[in-house]
Formats: C-alpha cells, structure tokens, sequence
C-alpha cells in the first residue's frame, strides 16, 4: 500500500516560484490527475515526488515515511517520461527486464515477470523487436511496460501519451486506465489534456503558475468550479463567463437580464454552460445577435457576443439562423454559476441567502 502526503510542499529557483504550498494527501490506490497549461508546475511536482527534484519548502510523506532526503532509487517509485527513453539496442524484452537487473531482483523470476508486464500492455508479440522496428505507439507501451515490471509501490505518469496521435492516445488511455484498475497501485498522472483527465482520475487537481486551484473528482471539477479559471479551463468548450453587476437579486449585463439569483449586490461573472441553456423563440433572459454558428453533427452551436466575451449555447441540430438574427437564449436560474469579479473566486448562489 502507499498513501502520499505532500505536506505544504514548494519549489522555488531563486526568485521564481515554480510550485508554491501544494498540500494534499493521495489516498492509497488512488489515481490522481494533475492538469493545468504548460508552465504550471506538473512536471516539477511528480519529480519533487520521484526525488529527482529536491523540494525547497515542505516535506513529502510516502507510507508514514518522510522521504525529502531519499534518493529516487530508494523511493520505490516508478515514472514514465513525458519524452520515453528506451535504450535502442536492447530488445522490448531487455528493455522491460532492465529494471529487475539494475535492482537485483532474483533472475529466476524475471521471465515470469516480464511476460506478466507485456502481456498487460499487449506486447507478447513483440519481445524480439528492437525499438526501432516498432511504432510510437508499441515503444510508448515498451515504456509502461518497464514501469510495471518493477511492481513498484507508486507510479508516476507524466504525458505519457504526449506523442501518440489522437486515435492511439484514445485506445491506450483506455489501457492505462484498465492496467491502473487491474494493479490497483497509487499513481499520479500528468497531462494537459482534459478528456483525458476526466476519463481517468478518480480526483483531478488544477493548477495555474504553481498554485493548486481546485482539488475534486471530474464531476465536482466540471459540475462546481472553485473559480473562473476552472470555469474558463474546463468542458469543451468551456463555461459561458460573463461580467455584470448583482442589484436586488438580478444580473445585469448588455443584452442580459436574469432574475432570481439569491446573492448580495456586487460586481460578478455570471457564468452557465453552453448545454444548460436553451435558443427560445421569444422572452429569453439574453437577447443578442447571432455572432457566429456552428453544425457540430449531432448540434449546432449559436454564439453571441456579451461585452467582450463569445457566449455560446447549444441549440437542435435543425436549427437554422443567419448571422446577425436576434437571437433569445434562455438559462435556468439552477445552472447559473456566480463568481466574485474581483477575486474569480466562486460565490454559492444555491446555499446562501
Ligand atoms: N531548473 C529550472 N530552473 C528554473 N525554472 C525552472 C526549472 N525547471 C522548471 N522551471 C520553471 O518552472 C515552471 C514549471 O515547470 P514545469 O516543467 O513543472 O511545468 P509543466 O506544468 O510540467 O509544463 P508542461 O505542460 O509544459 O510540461 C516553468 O515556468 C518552468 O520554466
Ligand atoms: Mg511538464
């Protein structure tokens, strides 16, 4: 078993903040998406966590055991690479036995066990060949493969599927997250891919510049961002977000009323999703030109502009409009989300009075 504290833990260069007070305990088993744009700190994190990064403030607690000062090797974790190295004269099966080798397992058991680790990743087939004669896809499971021979305690997984195309990346996310079930080992996961974040965590912490914004499962994450940049980050596409002003329990923006929100007057966003409103033929709470349309198959997409913002609904796939039709959009009370404009923070229109 292992559970992962990282107790206020951060890493700073000099004067720049990579992470900053990330505090969270990572149940045994779990599995842990950490999501975010390029340059938030993921990477940094999980290699805080592999010890191949010392963290500069806080302690990182694996099992009850505090490990800041352990080298990776004695950590007993093991990380697949955003960029995997095989070593390319090395067959598939030499490169999954290597690890086994370099820990001093018992050789008598290596077969078994590297048959076991590729079987899982569907690589029987493939043992003799060398990296080289294998597609990105094979060598991206070569390397998972060499992760799980070792039967570690912790897997870290960070974009391990960054140079799949989209086809593969689809079936092996589904792999990762058969194995993950079948191995029942704690990982933490790192991608900034949201579908992929979703489909896999059984919680996803958001990051933005170092700072955890939001911890929760994908439905808590989706269904009850912590603020606007979750907001604005998740669902495809994301939020609606519009600035307005709350007076006497009614937000008003240009070409936006809606009446009933319980909260104090003050600036806010208001923001709902595009599958939670409606197109009404007349008497919606926005009134706008159509700005842009869109026929995404099963839907069309109609798209207002509100001050700045592109506001989007999801409207019968038969709808039909042309640019610059009035358009009345109606959005129930329930599906309206408030955010403090000042701070992003997320204000609780259903709870509070
Ligand atoms: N050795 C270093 N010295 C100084 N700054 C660093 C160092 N390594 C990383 N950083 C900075 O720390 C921040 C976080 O980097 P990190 O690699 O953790 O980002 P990431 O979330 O993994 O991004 P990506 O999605 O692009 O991989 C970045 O701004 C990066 O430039
Ligand atoms: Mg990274």
């Amino acid at each position: 078993m292992a559970e992962i504290q990282l107790r206020n833990i951060g890493k700073r260069w000099g004067g720049f903040v990579g992470v900053e007070n990330f505090d969270l305990t990572i149940a045994d088993k779990e599995f842990l998406v950490l999501l975010g744009p390029s340059g938030c700190g993921k990477t940094t994190t999980m290699r805080m966590i592999a010890g191949l990064e010392d963290a500069t403030e806080g302690e990182i607690v694996i099992d009850g055991k505090v490990v800041n000062d352990l080298d990776p090797k004695e950590r007993d974790v093991a990380m697949v690479f955003q960029s995997y190295a095989l070593y390319p004269n090395k067959t598939v099966y030499e490169n999954i036995r290597f690890p086994l080798k370099v820990r001093r397992i018992d050789p008598s058991t290596h077969d078994e066990r590297v048959r076991r680790a590729s079987a899982m990743v569907e690589l029987d087939d493939f043992l003799h060949r060398r990296p080289a004669e294998l597609s990105g896809g094979q060598r991206q499971r070569v390397a998972l493969a060499r992760a799980i021979v070792r039967e570690p305690n912790v897997f870290l997984m960070d974009e391990p599927l960054s140079n799949l195309d989209a086809k593969l990346r689809v079936s092996t996310r589904a792999q990762i997250k058969n194995l993950s079930h079948e191995l029942a080992v704690t990982t933490i996961y790192v991608t900034h891919d949201q579908v992929e974040a979703m489909t896999l965590a059984d919680r996803v912490v958001i990051m933005k510049q170092g700072v955890v914004q939001q911890v929760g499962t994908p439905f808590e994450i989706y269904d009850r961002p912590a603020n606007t940049f979750v907001a604005g980050f998740i669902g495809n596409p994301a939020m609606n977000l519009i600035e307005g002003d709350i007076s006497k329990s009614a937000f008003r923006a240009e070409n936006v009323e809606i009446l009933g929100l319980s909260v104090p007057d003050k600036k806010c966003v208001l923001g709902f999703r595009a599958e939670d409103a409606s197109v009404v033929a007349s008497g919606g709470q926005i009134n706008a030109p159509i700005y842009t349309m869109e026929l995404l198959g099963d839907s069309t997409m109609v798209s207002v502009r509100i001050g700045g913002a592109l506001v989007s609904v999801k409207a019968d796939k038969g709808y039909r409009a042309e640019i610059g039709d009035v358009v009345s959009i109606s959005v129930p009370t329930e599906q309206c989300h408030l955010f403090d404009a000042d701070t992003g923070e997320r204000i609780d229109s259903r709870g509070q009075n």
